[in-house]
């Protein structure tokens, strides 16, 4: 089977970065979100990413006329019964994303793929919740999707060797670069990545530094591109929380405990740059840290 037509589900900041490669490559591409602002509000910021991309000469002018004639809504879950491959990138909530699968089972073609861009859940759990488990695989990218190089591949135990070549021939198309993981917590990235995070939230809930200074350690004595600190408010401090949590539980060990500090932020709704401060406040001109 050949993907010709994708649907996306959860038009936050991965869902358009998604589409926004997925339609330059030249598939056609439909989104959809519980909340229709948020299509909206996605296919605005698939524009202005990709007049940026132009304006740097990284696409021509043609590329974004021609990606953005292959990106349509999908105002309800019905609309996307024609997809040949659904990319589930709703919040990151395992209630969350079992409802969404059960939802769009009835309404695909039997022979259409499930692909979750799930950080952390297990893809052998959500397949089991679906009617076709041996067509769910875990297709993870990164963020900013136009911008990062990888997409971690995941087989659940279900995952069959058709799915696998499919999915991994469409993400090659978009010119991404494959690692291949097995499906346990968190699987690679995250597994290494968000235990780094959390690390550097004790750091600060310990007073061992503050926000600016553990960002600048780890930047400049690192060679982190992002301070973990601001690394973590551009991931979203809801999801790094989920990622820790899905660690501690499944791989239950204590070392992965995610930090009070953290949860408290996500309790205050301080998601970090998505909803407009978390380490750091991004409601004026400049980023101000808020420790
Ligand atoms: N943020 C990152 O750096 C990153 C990187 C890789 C993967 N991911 C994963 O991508 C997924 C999305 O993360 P995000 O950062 O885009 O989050 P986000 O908060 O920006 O977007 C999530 C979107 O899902 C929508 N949604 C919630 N419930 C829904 C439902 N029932 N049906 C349809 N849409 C629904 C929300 O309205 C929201 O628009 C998560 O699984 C996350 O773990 C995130």
């Amino acid at each position: 089977m050949s993907i010709k037509k994708v649907g996306i589900i959860g038009a936050g900041q991965m869902g358009n970065g998604i589409a926004h490669v997925v339609a330059l490559a030249g598939f056609d591409v439909i989104l959809h979100d519980v909340d229709p602002e948020r299509i909206d509000q996605a296919l605005a910021t698939i524009n202005g990413n990709m007049s940026r991309q132009a304006a740097a000469g990284k696409i021509t002018e043609d590329d974004v006329n021609a990606a953005l004639k292959h990106i349509g809504k999908a105002d309800t879950i019905n609309d996307l019964a024609d997809v040949d491959l659904v990319i589930e990138a709703a919040t990151e909530n395992e209630d969350i994303k079992l409802k969404i699968l059960k939802e769009i089972c009835p309404v695909l073609r039997a022979d259409a793929i499930l692909a979750t861009n799930t950080s952390s859940i297990s893809i052998t759990r959500l397949a089991a919740a679906t009617d076709r488990p041996e067509k769910v695989i875990g297709m993870h990218f990164m963020n900013p999707v136009p911008v990062m190089e990888l997409v971690e591949m995941i087989r659940g135990i279900a995952t069959g060797d058709d799915t696998f070549k499919t999915a991994t021939e469409f993400v090659k198309k978009l010119d991404k670069t494959i690692a291949v993981s097995e499906d346990f917590p968190a699987f690679m990235v995250n597994r290494i990545l968000l235990p780094m995070i959390n690390e550097a939230i004790y750091t600060l809930y310990e007073g061992v530094g503050n926000v600016e200074s553990i960002d600048t350690a780890m930047r400049l004595g690192a060679r982190h591109p992002m301070g973990p600190l601001q690394l973590a408010d551009f991931i979203g401090l809801d999801t790094c929380l989920s990622v820790m949590q899905v660690l501690y539980e499944g791989l239950a060990d204590t070392k992965y405990r995610p930090c009070p500090l953290l949860v408290k932020y996500v309790e205050a709704g301080w998601l970090g740059r998505k909803a407009g401060r978390g380490f750091y406040d991004y409601r004026g001109d400049e980023p101000v840290p808020t420790r």
